[in-house]
């Protein structure tokens, strides 16, 4: 069994070798943190889109959505707080060049003494089962300490963070000992604030041209339109404006392949609420949304909540979803209580009033706010990484296989004529023509019907349908399944009501 790492390394190879994803600009040597999704990527991903969207916008009568532009007037940015505080706190080496994030240096080091708690604590459970007293209070001790010292660092490293204290995180850095990974020095420069927006200039001649941002986040182009929609859509609180589409964002540290990238995409929904009704809706949003994780049937041990103790200081609810990525928990979505803080910068720094007339109470207020966020390429990478599996048959053969869920595969069934020959290719395209309008298939003819069916594995087909000749003699097909790999035989006419039967959640 490959180690956590050795298997994020063949997960990523995977997504190249069968036509995800591919690194940007790859005959030019790539571009860092930047991604193309391959024939195959890009059928995940939208699979990905469409059942968000319709769990928000089809299924819930008080959502609409919206496209808005990436660009928007810069003010907009000033007002959201983006171009004041948008920044991470970077730190470079000396000796190597290199630059890294001050406050990931830091949770790096938190994360060791984590994994080094778990250890001992395994450790602790076999000597206790052993009768082994002695030995057990002695690792029991070491992981009092190792948590004291957590605990310690965390508290300290929080509060600097909430104080913006960077002469601080140097002291902290040094303090812990922390070296380069590359160089192996500690010979650090001072930490500075870096902002992650990534600017350009509107206007043909740069004399008269305004700096602009790339959007950081979608959710701002829903708040400057929430009047546009409200208005128009004639819609009641509480009512919500879903979003999907680009965000661009200068990481500083961009790594863990399309986990944290440079242009990324986003879900975003923002609930518009009564004031002091916020946290009801939070709750609500919070356990809404798990449920759309789980419906997908990823074992739920995969998630977990992370409440935020210290929040931004707009919110007075935060939460995160998270992953187990083959690098461990991390934070896949975010739920926040926003209360209505945009849209109350947005009417200072517009001159416009953004208000809402409740006509059940006759009150007019800006709207609280409840904000669900995921990134489309972050769900990828869980899902994906989720369902890649190498296995060892009874056989003593190995297969890799994408045990995707069924909704979101790209290619739901293949159609495949044993031989190509004996009428079975006609037979074949001939189902295929009756299932193209209904599903995204694929037809292959090519090598033996076993490796037609690994490569099928490898892409995360679910089914497979074969022609062979009694198909010619009773118009009956085999129907494979990937996970199982059992075949069983149905009327070929019968192709399409078991495909949507099964291709539901
Ligand atoms: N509007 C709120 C917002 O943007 P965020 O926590 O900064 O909040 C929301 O981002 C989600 O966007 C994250 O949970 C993550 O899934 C995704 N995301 C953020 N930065 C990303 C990056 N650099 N690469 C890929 N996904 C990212």
């Amino acid at each position: 069994m490959a180690n956590n790492e050795e298997l994020f390394k063949q997960i990523i190879s995977h997504a190249k070798e069968y036509g995800y994803i591919f690194p940007s600009s790859e005959i030019y040597d790539g571009l860092s943190a930047v991604y193309d999704y391959g024939q195959y990527g890009v059928e995940l991903k939208n699979n990905i889109k469409q059942y968000w969207w319709k769990s928000m916008v089809q299924f819930h009568e008080n959502i609409v959505g919206i496209d808005s532009a990436i660009f928007m007037h810069p003010t907009i940015w000033k007002a959201s707080g983006h171009v004041d505080a948008f920044n991470d706190p970077l730190i470079d080496n000396k000796d190597s060049k290199k630059r890294y994030r001050a406050d990931v240096l830091i949770e790096d080091h938190i994360q060791k003494i984590e994994d080094k708690i778990i250890k001992e604590v395994e450790k602790a459970k076999k000597r206790f089962e052993n009768f082994d007293e002695a030995m057990f209070r002695q690792t029991n001790q070491r992981v009092v300490e190792y948590q004291q010292k957590m605990d310690e660092i965390t508290g300290k490293y929080a509060q600097l963070m909430g104080d913006n204290d960077l002469k601080g995180i140097k002291s902290l850095i040094e303090e812990l000992g922390i070296a380069c990974p590359v160089s192996g020095t500690k010979n650090w420069t001072d930490v500075r604030q870096f902002n992650l927006m990534f600017s350009t200039q509107m206007g043909s001649v740069a004399e008269g041209a305004d700096t602009i941002y790339l959007r950081p986040e979608t959710a701002q182009g829903i708040f400057v339109n929430f009047l546009n929609v409200q208005k128009t859509g004639r819609m009641k609180i509480p009512f919500g404006i879903a979003q999907i589409g680009k965000a661009f964002r200068n990481e500083i540290v961009a790594r863990q392949f399309i986990f944290r990238m440079r242009e990324f995409e986003q879900m975003e929904m923002q609930f518009f609420v009564r004031p002091g009704e916020e946290l009801k809706w939070f709750e609500y949003w919070k356990s809404e949304r798990i449920k759309w994780h789980q419906a997908l049937g990823i074992a739920p041990e995969n998630y977990r909540f992370h409440d935020h103790e210290k929040l931004a200081h707009y919110a007075n609810a935060a939460t995160d979803i998270e992953f187990k990525f083959p690098f461990g928990f991390k934070e896949l979505e975010g739920i926040h209580s926003r209360t209505n803080y945009d849209l109350s910068r947005h009417e200072e720094f517009s001159g416009k009033k953004i208000r809402y007339f409740d006509t059940e109470t006759n009150e007019s207020f800006v709207p609280y706010v409840v904000e669900t966020s995921i990134g489309v390429d972050r769900m990828f990478l869980a899902v994906f990484s989720n369902a890649y599996c190498e296995e060892t048959l009874e056989d003593g053969s190995t297969r890799t296989v994408l045990r995707l869920p069924a909704i979101l595969a790209p290619i739901k069934v293949a159609i495949l004529p044993l031989v190509k020959k004996d009428g079975m290719p006609e037979k074949a395209r001939e189902i295929l023509n009756k299932l193209q309008p209904h599903f995204l298939c694929q037809y292959d003819e090519k090598d033996a019907i076993g490796r037609r069916y690994r490569r099928q594995d490898a892409i995360g087909t679910p089914f497979c349908i074969t022609v062979d000749n009694q198909t010619l003699a009773d118009n009956t097909v085999t129907i494979r399944e990937r996970d199982s790999m059992q075949q069983h035989r149905i009327p070929a006419d019968e192709s399409i009501t078991f495909l949507l039967n099964n291709l539901v959640l």
